[in-house]
């Protein structure tokens, strides 16, 4: 059976995560969620109060970070901080506040970037992020590019939070969800873009499962056609 990369770009609350996972799922891939990377990197700064602006401080926190993905009970995945499980911790506003400053820091996009690629060297992953098209994977089989109204992704958002007992007002959402769209499109390292070869997916009116079957049924036919552009389907069909 082919396996390929899908990577799924986009602006943050437009569902990559949860259409990333349900996607790896369905095709029996490994999801890799590559902002919870960046948010654990802004969690280990903020704790040890590095200073976003001194790259020699930043150089040296980055060595002494570890981030690793371990599946947990439900069998989904969880993230580590060198050994710690702080997946609950990098979900909260405090850490989506500064995220994007951090993300933004080439150093920091340089070794995260690396890691990536590392990961997903074999194929049969699904990537989300800002920039797994562009510059992690510019060769992934699949890519999406996700967009949706910021109205609808802050509800989403403080949906998500409230169904984690946090309760945000809906107007501080907002204004991180536009804070954060302006640093991810207009930073100098890598910013947020569409790749020309990806598709877009406009998600303000569609349901998870629509995203998902899209998705799928994309990955569908990109498999396909490479199982049918093979040696082996051309000896097939020949003999
Ligand atoms: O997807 P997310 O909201 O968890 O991402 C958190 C932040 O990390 C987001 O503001 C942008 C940044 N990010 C990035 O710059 N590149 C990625 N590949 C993934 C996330």
């Amino acid at each position: 059976m082919s396996k390929i990369i899908i990577s799924i770009d986009g602006y943050s609350s437009c569902g990559k995560s949860s259409t990333a996972k349900q996607v790896a799922e369905k095709l029996g891939y490994q999801y890799i969620d590559t902002g919870a990377m960046y948010r654990a990197v802004t969690l280990y700064f903020l704790q040890n109060h590095i200073s976003l602006s001194n790259p020699r401080e930043v150089a040296g926190a980055l060595e002494k970070i570890e981030i690793e993905f371990r599946p947990n009970k439900e069998g989904k995945s969880d993230t580590f901080l060198n050994g710690l499980n702080v997946e609950a911790e990098i979900r909260k506003l405090y850490v989506a506040d500064q995220v994007s400053e951090v993300a933004a820091i080439g150093e920091v996009r340089r070794a995260m970037v690396k890691q990536q690629q590392r990961m997903g060297r074999r194929k049969g992953f699904v990537l989300d992020g800002r920039d797994i098209g562009t510059v992690v994977f510019p060769d992934a089989e699949l890519k999406i590019f996700m967009n949706a109204d910021p109205l609808v992704r802050a509800r989403r958002r403080q949906e998500e939070l409230m169904e984690k007992g946090e309760l945000i007002d809906f107007d501080d959402i907002l204004e991180n969800i536009r804070k954060r769209d302006i640093i991810d499109t207009t930073r100098a390292e890598s910013p947020l873009r569409q790749a020309p070869d990806a598709y877009e997916l406009d998600t303000t009116y569609m349901t998870l499962d629509e995203q998902v079957e899209r998705v799928v049924l994309l990955a569908d036919s990109v498999i396909s056609l490479q199982l049918s552009a093979s040696p082996d389907h051309d000896q097939k069909a020949d003999g």
